[in-house]
């Protein structure tokens, strides 16, 4: 007798049947989706990856098929063969295979089902908990299926671009040295070492450099890569990157590659053109504007830099602001050498260093009642500020509901209004202190009203086509250090392997604050989907920027000591990028997090529901290893 699987074949998908097809005897397999009993006839909907098929057990179809059918439930997995029936005038015009019906002739159950935890629909509201522990059933739904074939289709635009653009895959290690720096590394215990340990790449950063010294120009990997990071929606502890790196470039030939690829991503992916070149900013321009490297050019409400304005006004006569003024004495004398007693002192008042004010401008039409505005203070207050002065303009250009009216004088007030652009009715949101917590207060506010306002197009994957739905950006310039205030030195902003523009070379001596270097990120609507930079390959530089961190050179040996030796033997100019292919997934699906576009995904605590990881090891496991664990629970 004909058995389904080793004689009968699946001969169509269960989302590919139409009246083209009617008269056709086909196998089908897949899983029952919902079932109704009409007494006389059983219908189900069959489902599997590419969709949903109505199929029909008709009680005169054979006494023996039918009893079975009567068995079937939901999520029973099932062969079947029968006949491509049309529906005639009972067409269901959201299914794909709306046009027909499959009568059954032969059926068989490959395996019941307990009854499911919930229903495999494309909308339920289960608990993510309960989703993420029967994940596998979480994977059935059309979504989420529909996101995992994008993240395929992802992978396989990415290895024929890359290979068209002569790029070679090649592979690195996971388990690597740790060096200092960087995100916090997983580590892993040696038992053939006793007492060392082995660092999850954080990344493929070092060996994809030592591929360049070796030859092998024009690199590429998708691979994955482990950070013990605080977790947050846009972060994964193991994620992967499209990691790339090419010899013999400038930035303009890295962007090149980048954009051919991510163009091709978007075309293959959703059939959407997106315009090339992508526009680039300047980090200072990006940080003035936004508050952060990663701005969302959806919307405008740019921030509004009054530090200048305040120094300008001596503070305004606003206490607040007066406080963070200092005085500056400048000494001027008469020009000529002879005229030397000439001498006179003016006082000038400068910003105390790293302060500024900064606002925000809410347009009138936002029409902000008082509990509104003071929610959003609220929100600043969880972000870290003391507070939000905020003002309301009026028809004469004056404040109202703001602690700072009565202080301010009339000609700083007229020029803030004019700086901001403000018209009667607008509200203006002010953030004063610590250049970072300003900077990360406005930014987010920023976020919270864009989207408060509906100012942000939220139309993205849903309606890929629309213009303004995809906004990419290269970040660039940035410094090359930054100020640790804790340990009062520079320190790599980045790494320390990036290549300062050439201009600024004389900085790094004199001025290490005012070196800007050949790193660059792309940011699509807020978000960061990729980083790289021009590495640095000249000794004599790299030396230099050690110096300025106050990095000796056998502390740097001692640190990356292989790399260093290597970038000794001839090595290339070369530069490279690596983008998120998580945050890729998200973005193109319209999902919210990297938990929808990722298989088998952690929970924010790092934690997999579904198999209990991380757990319990024996303690002669532990011993094997040389490892003793100091955790003690909790009473
Ligand atoms: P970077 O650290 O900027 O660069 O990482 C590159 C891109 O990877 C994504 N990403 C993450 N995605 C999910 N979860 C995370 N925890 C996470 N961390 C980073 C981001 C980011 O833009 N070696 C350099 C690349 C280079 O210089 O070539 C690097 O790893 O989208």
């Amino acid at each position: 007798m004909a058995e389904f699987i080793r004689d009968l074949k699946r001969t169509h998908s269960c989302g590919e049947l139409t009246s083209k097809d009617a008269g056709q005897e086909v196998v089908l397999f897949g899983w029952v989706h919902n079932r109704r009993d009409h007494g006389g006839a059983v219908f189900i909907d069959l489902r599997d990856r590419a969709g949903l098929t109505q199929v029909v057990f008709e009680a005169d179809a054979g006494e023996e098929m039918h009893a079975l059918s009567q068995e079937l439930r939901y999520e029973y997995c099932v062969g079947v063969r029968g006949k491509v029936v049309s529906r005639g005038g009972n067409v269901n015009p959201r299914l794909v295979t709306g046009e027909i019906e499959v009568h059954a002739d032969k059926l068989t159950i490959f395996n019941r089902s307990e009854t499911p935890p919930f229903l495999i629909e494309d909308k339920i509201d289960t608990a993510e908990e309960k989703r993420l522990h029967y994940r596998y059933l979480d994977l059935r739904r059309a979504p989420l299926q529909a996101t995992l074939m994008k993240r395929s289709k992802l992978n396989l635009v990415t290895r024929t671009t890359l290979n068209r653009l002569g790029f070679l895959e090649l592979e690195t290690p996971y388990m690597v040295k740790y060096t200092p720096g960087g995100a916090r590394n997983f580590l892993v215990p040696s038992r053939l070492n006793p007492g060392k340990f082995y660092a999850l790449a954080e990344s493929p950063q070092l060996f994809k450099q030592l591929f360049m010294v070796a030859g092998f120009d024009r690199y590429f990997q998708i691979v994955k890569c482990f950070r013990d990071e605080d977790l947050r929606l846009d972060r994964q502890p193991e994620f992967t990157q499209i990691d790339v790196e090419m010899s013999f470039v400038t930035q303009d030939d890295v962007f090149s590659v980048v954009e051919e690829l991510v163009t091709a991503l978007w075309k293959e992916v959703l059939g959407v053109e997106i315009p090339r070149p992508f526009p680039r900013m300047p980090f200072e321009q990006s940080m003035r504007s936004y508050g952060n490297d990663k701005p969302d050019l959806r919307f405008e409400m740019q921030h509004v830099d009054l530090t200048a304005l305040v120094v300008e006004h001596k503070g305004a006569n606003v206490p607040m602001w007066s406080s963070l003024l200092e005085e500056e004495w400048t000494v001027e004398r008469a020009p000529g050498p002879e005229l030397l007693p000439a001498e006179t002192r003016t006082l000038a008042y400068a910003m105390k260093a790293g302060q500024i004010v900064k606002a925000l401008k809410v347009p009138a039409s936002a029409n902000f009642s008082r509990t509104e505005t003071d929610k959003l203070e609220e929100i600043a207050k969880g972000m870290g500020a003391k507070g939000l002065a905020r003002a309301k303009v009026s028809e004469t250009g004056d404040w109202t509901q703001s602690p700072l009216a009565k202080s301010i004088t009339p000609e700083a007030r007229a020029a803030i209004n004019a700086a901001c652009g403000a018209k009667a009715g607008d509200l203006l949101l002010f953030q004063f202190g610590k250049e970072a917590m300003v900077h990360t207060v406005l930014a987010n506010l920023r976020l919270h009203l864009g989207k408060k306002l509906g100012l942000i197009p939220e139309h993205g994957p849903r309606d890929p086509q629309q213009p303004g739905s995809w906004n990419f950006l290269w970040v660039v310039d940035p410094p090359l250090f930054e100020y640790d205030e804790e340990n009062h030195r520079w320190a790599a902003a980045h790494h320390a392997f990036t290549r300062p523009h050439d201009e600024s070379i004389q900085y790094l001596e004199t001025d290490p604050g005012k070196v800007l270097c050949y790193r660059y990120d792309l940011v699509l609507n807020g978000f960061e989907i990729g980083g790289g930079s021009i590495r640095l390959h000249d000794p004599q530089v790299q030396q230099k920027v050690f110096a300025a961190m106050g990095i000796s050179s056998e502390e740097a040996e001692q640190k990356f000591g292989f790399l260093l030796q290597a970038l000794r033997f001839g090595a290339p100019p070369h530069g490279g990028i690596a983008l998120g292919m998580d945050r890729l997934a998200m973005l193109l699906s319209g999902a919210e997090s990297l938990r929808d576009v990722i298989p088998f995904p952690k929970t924010q605590k790092g934690t997999d529901l579904m198999t209990n990881a991380p757990g319990d090891v024996e303690p002669a496991q532990l011993k094997e290893l040389n490892v003793a664990s100091t955790f003690k629970p909790p009473a």
